[in-house]
């Protein structure tokens, strides 16, 4: 969604903020803008891609060392060049770039328009700027002061970085709901949606938390509260690296990403899995074990690839630990009437971004009703993770490309380990079991690298099915999440029409869809389910569907029924989804990538879905 960028010190402003929304292209936007204070305001802004906003940089350059930039995701108005950011008060002194919505802009635009400002944009955002015009006109107050009295005015949430010109070497900051860090640099401040623009300037960051504003001046930083209080800020150490935010050499993010999974997941196991005495140390779960232990039940909310990690921990931890669990849509959670969520309960919140606005919703939900809230998120301090009682990281590193890959398997890992761990302190696992698992487990980043070699009978298959118009993914038991994770992961970038469905499912309607022209991929490597798969695949191919089908070493009675197979290493049933996806995330790159579709940032979409 959209993103924010600024800088304060002796760097050319607008360079700096060009390269730092470059790197936040993936959170997805659909136009960009900057503001340059030099003397004066200068604005550029743009519809379309940041490189359109550099074009026009080029032919009308803009110089100075304090600036803001944003990438815009629309809500508010259509994409176009008068609603991207910057937005400017009626007098254009002060400029403004927002993320978030604000919530009650229709009212405060009425009583704007009263005062008589008039507004350029259909955006909310320019509200703000008028608003702090208006007040500081009003109560003859300081930028500063009009900016706080703004947005104690403001329902909704916002990211905020503001300009003044009668302050120019002063830029404002503020924080609810959307994600702002701040960089310090030596004698330089930056200003960022998340670390990615930063990290190449300073590894020093300071984590805005809601209801916190920083005023940032060449003589140094103060974080303060929107009510006015100063507040003691701690100084995080980074440790994402620049090589880990670029391409490598790989033409798209998400292929790369895909094929650091042997690495994530070591990343991920590395010091939490004893290969001695196969003991499992989740350090972030250790106050929390015995509530874990007692509860009656675990929710787990998540949205997306997110929630169909979830799906594959349900069937772990009910599986191996005999625990209840219900996964939610996060987004729903809070519409079930009664959710009847107690301090009794667990809920596990499960994101990639850690930013998501209906998880981090679900979790304060259950966080107000006295559950236990755990996190399990791949950013290092990002909210969810700062807001919940306990949680372990996924340490995958960063994933840019829009489409969810190594973040996938490595929650699926993290899930795993939560399960067994719960499992033996609950006796309900047998030695043996518990031990099978784990040498697998340990295997994996093998396991996985195997199943990457099938990359180029992926090609071949993919080129076969280019340009079908549906797709069908069929998966029993730990492979019907994997299922609907293929699904989402093709329409997602390739924008063709897919499903996922558990394979028994398949004859309760969407056989109907079934004929010559639909490719179903079927997940046939668990031993248990094997023969009522194998009856699924007949149902499909007395229909005549072309039949994809994902196969183990070990389990092969599939391939004289399938037009084609893909075969993953064997491994023990319950760790199946950590390689029988990987064909399907190939799969669905290749073919958005023969389509001629824009594979990191397809369209429509954003990385970080910080709107409910
Ligand atoms: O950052 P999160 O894991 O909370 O994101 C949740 C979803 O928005 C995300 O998984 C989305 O579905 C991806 N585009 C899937 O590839």
């Amino acid at each position: 969604m959209c993103g924010i960028v600024g800088y304060l010190g002796n760097r050319d402003a607008a360079d700096v903020i060009i390269k730092g929304l470059k790197r936040l292209e993936y959170r997805g936007y659909d136009s960009a803008g900057v503001a340059i204070l030099n003397g004066k305001l200068a604005i550029r802004k743009a519809k379309g891609k940041v490189k359109r906003l550099e074009e026009i940089l080029e032919d009308k350059p803009v110089e100075g060392g304090i600036g803001i930039g944003h990438t815009r995701w629309a809500t508010h108005g259509e994409p176009n060049d008068v609603n991207a950011h910057p937005h400017q008060s009626q007098n254009k002194r002060i400029v403004l770039v927002h993320n978030g919505i604000i919530e009650n802009y229709s009212s405060l635009k009425k009583e704007l328009i009263k005062k008589g400002y008039s507004f350029q944009s259909q955006t909310d955002t320019e509200v703000l700027a008028h608003l702090i015009e208006a007040i500081q006109k009003d109560l003859d107050c300081s930028f500063e002061e009009a900016v706080q009295y703004a947005l104690k005015q403001v329902e909704g949430t916002y990211g905020l970085a503001i300009l003044n010109q009668d302050e120019p070497d002063k830029i404002i900051v503020a924080r609810k709901g959307s994600p702002l860090l701040l960089g310090i640099g030596e004698d330089e401040y930056f200003i960022a949606s998340d670390a990615s623009p930063v990290i190449e300037y300073t590894n020093k960051v300071v984590y805005l938390d809601d209801n916190e504003m920083a005023i940032i001046k060449r003589t140094g930083y103060e974080v303060k509260s929107i009510a006015n209080v100063p507040q003691n800020k701690k100084i995080h150490e980074l440790e994402m690296s620049i090589e880990q935010i670029e391409k490598s050499g790989y033409p798209h993010f998400m292929l790369k990403e895909i094929f650091e999974q042997p690495q994530s997941l070591s990343d991920c196991i590395r010091g939490r899995i004893n290969p001695e005495d196969q003991s499992i140390t989740l350090g972030g779960l250790t106050d929390v074990w015995p509530k874990l232990e007692k509860a009656n039940r675990i929710i787990i909310a998540a949205c997306g690839t997110s929630w169909h990690s979830g799906l594959v921990g349900e069937y772990l931890i009910e599986h191996l630990a005999k625990v209840h669990v219900e996964v939610e849509y996060a987004s729903e959670l809070r519409y079930k009437e009664p959710v009847l969520i107690d301090e009794k309960d667990v809920l596990i919140a499960i994101s990639q971004s850690g930013e998501t606005a209906d998880t981090l919703a679900a979790l304060r939900e259950a966080k107000s009703k006295g559950a236990t809230v755990i996190g399990i998120c791949n950013v290092v301090g990002s909210t969810i993770a700062r807001e919940t009682h306990a949680g372990v990281y996924t340490h995958a590193g960063p994933e840019i490309g829009v489409a969810s890959t190594k973040a996938f398997t490595a929650q699926v890992v993290v899930l795993t380990m939560i399960a067994l761990e719960l499992a033996k302190r609950k006796g309900t696992i047998s030695d043996e079991y518990y031990s099978e698992i784990i040498s697998d487990l340990l295997k994996l980043p093998q396991k996985v690298t195997t199943a990457l070699k099938e990359f180029d009978k992926v090609k071949e298959i993919s080129a076969l099915f280019t340009y079908a118009p549906n797709f069908l993914y069929l998966g029993r038991s730990f492979n019907f999440p994997v299922a609907l994770e293929g699904a989402l992961k093709l329409k997602e970038i390739s924008y063709i029409h897919a499903e996922g469905y558990p394979a028994a499912e398949m004859k309760h309607g969407p056989i109907a869809l079934i004929d010559e022209h639909m490719p179903v991929v079927v997940l046939t490597t668990l031993s248990h389910t094997n023969e009522k798969m194998i009856s699924n695949v007949q149902e499909v191919k007395a229909r005549k569907g072309r039949i994809i089908a994902v196969t183990m070493p070990n389990n092969r009675e599939v391939e004289p029924l399938a037009d084609f197979t893909l075969e993953v290493p064997s491994i023990t049933d319950v760790l199946s989804p950590l390689v029988t996806v990987i064909p399907l995330q190939l799969m669905s790159y290749q073919i958005a990538v023969n389509r001629g579709c824009n594979v990191d940032q397809p369209r429509n979409l954003a990385k970080s879905v910080t709107v409910e």
